[in-house]
């Protein structure tokens, strides 16, 4: 095989991976364009997909043109500056939905080079028709990222409380969003104007709690030289969030209910003073157990708990892991101006963890790997032991459990297998090897890219519409690659 030609096999494969990662599609794109320039030796390579956030294209007035003229585009190569301007279509559907375009510094290019272009634009456009299809709808309300269904009912719930002046408790483990969702509550209300002002009741030196929340006078005690403000008359015309409530010493607990009831606080040495605040609680203790033990206290309790809302740890709702990753590995990539995406593989783990420490321990770590990471792509080698083994441990744990509470082998392994996604299934049944050319290799996938549309559509021209070409297009590729379409128990067969 040519030099050249190994090349480009080589970058095609590079691509393939990593459009089957798991990551923001644009930070996947910008990789490509990225392995286009640096391993095909291509100059300025561009995608552009039309009502797509961010333009992949380099500025070039001469070249912009050249695009125009080829829209919807064709596959073409022409003269340009002295070099040759290559470009070809990306579609979805029969629809183009945009080009990529490069630059060979040659004036002769070699067939091969605008094949090897070509075909990456048809890999992102077929990515981009898995991906629009496998993406149920990821919501995002206040920056809380979710998909789960119990996710979606804590939203709807919180959003509905907003509306009024309802005490509210938020329940749930360490990590799992409560300040989020306080925030949430008050942007929501009809208070948002004024502050939301936060009290970490555990954070606070008790001796310094009283006065942190309600202020005191001048000379109320040596060192108050001036009045000053407790943090609930700050929140006046707004809403006060007191974080780890079940960490509220119980003196303090009587003026919050005196507050809760009267609507009022007293300033240490000073007079008691009418303010106007809503009350939104958080805590991950048990307060009914500590209302039993006689540190909470029970009327304080009710008067708290006019409206729960608990929010679930994140294994019981393992759907929002996948989004929640997403979403930090962008946060973290404009952050740390990285551009980083994530492996299936290194996914699969992520999933499988049981997540103790909820979001927070999930944000930290996607930081971390974000920060450290020295490649392109988080792959299963760069997800810390400690995870691993947790799950092997729990895998342990749940084979010694009786069998029938198990699926079976077998299921297990075609819920596994229906969990990759199309283009995984592709790249890995194909084999990809030095020994064969890159036009068998391009057959090889266009073949199976065909399999796998037509295996979801409803007959022979619903398959040609999706894959952008016509009817006897396909036929004729049917014809060529021997595949016989199945059309609802009657066989059609294409095979000379
Ligand atoms: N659904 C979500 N989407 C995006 N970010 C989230 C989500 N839930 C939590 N986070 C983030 O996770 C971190 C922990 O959330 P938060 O501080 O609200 O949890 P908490 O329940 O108050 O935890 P603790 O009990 O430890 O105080 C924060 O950085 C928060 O922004
Ligand atoms: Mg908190």
């Amino acid at each position: 095989m040519q030099e050249t030609e190994k090349n480009l096999l080589q970058t095609l494969e590079r691509i393939a991976k990593l459009l089957s990662s798991y990551g923001s599609f644009d930070s996947i794109l910008k990789q490509v364009l990225h392995v286009i320039e640096t391993e095909a030796g291509l100059k300025d390579p561009a995608i552009t997909i039309l009502n797509f956030s961010s333009s992949l294209r380099p500025k070039d007035k001469k070249r912009e043109e050249l695009e125009k003229k080829y829209k919807p585009p064709l596959k073409d190569k022409v003269p340009f500056n002295g070099s040759t301007f290559l470009i070809s279509p990306i579609r979805i559907e029969g629809r183009d939905i945009g080009f990529i375009s490069a630059i060979a510094e040659e004036k002769d290019v070699r067939e091969e080079v605008l094949s090897f272009l070509s075909f990456v634009g048809s890999l992102i456009g077929f990515s981009f028709f898995v991906l629009a299809k496998e993406k149920t709808e990821v919501k995002n309300v206040g920056n809380i990222i979710f998909r789960s269904k119990q996710m979606d009912e804590v939203i709807k719930l919180a959003l509905e409380v907003a509306k009024s002046d309802a005490t509210v408790l938020i329940r749930g483990e360490s990590g799992v969003g409560k300040e989020l969702l306080a925030e949430l509550i008050h942007n929501n209300s009809p208070r948002k104007s004024k502050m939301l002002v936060k009290i970490n009741c555990a954070a606070i030196p008790e001796n310094l709690l009283e006065s942190e929340l309600f202020g005191y006078k001048k000379g109320a005690f040596t060192g108050a030289i001036t009045d000053k403000k407790g943090k609930i008359e700050m929140a006046d015309g707004g809403t006060v969030f007191l974080d780890e409530i079940g960490d509220l010493p119980l003196p303090l607990q009587a003026k919050i209910l005196r507050l809760i009831q009267n609507k009022e606080i007293e300033p240490i040495g000073g007079q008691p003073k009418k303010v106007d605040v809503r009350i939104i609680s958080a805590t991950n203790r048990n307060l009914e157990e500590l209302v039993k033990e006689g540190k909470f206290r029970e009327d304080l309790y009710y008067r708290l708990n006019v409206i729960p809302i608990y929010i679930p740890p994140l294994r019981e709702r393992k759907e929002d892991i996948l989004p929640l990753v997403e979403f930090f590995i962008e946060k973290f990539n404009k952050k740390y101006k990285k551009n980083i995406s994530i492996s299936k593989g290194a996914l699969t783990i992520l999933e499988k963890y049981q997540w103790y420490g909820n979001i927070r321990e999930l944000e930290n770590l996607i930081e971390r790997l974000v920060l450290t990471s020295s490649d392109l792509v988080i792959t299963p080698d760069d997800i810390p032991d400690y995870i691993k083994e947790k799950i092997h441990e729990e895998e342990k744990r749940k084979k010694e459990e009786p069998e029938e509470v198990l699926p079976s082998k077998r299921e297990k392994k075609a819920e596994e297998n229906k969990k990759k996604t199309a283009l995984q299934e592709i790249f890995e049944k194909l084999e990809i090897s030095d020994s064969r050319g890159l036009l068998s290799l391009i057959e090889d996938i266009e073949k199976k890219i065909i399999e796998n549309v037509l295996a979801e559509s409803k007959n022979i021209s619903d398959a040609a519409r999706k894959l952008g070409i016509s009817r006897r297009q396909l036929e004729w590729r049917l014809r060529k690659y021997k595949i016989e379409f199945l059309n609802y128990g009657r066989k059609s067969s294409f095979q000379k």
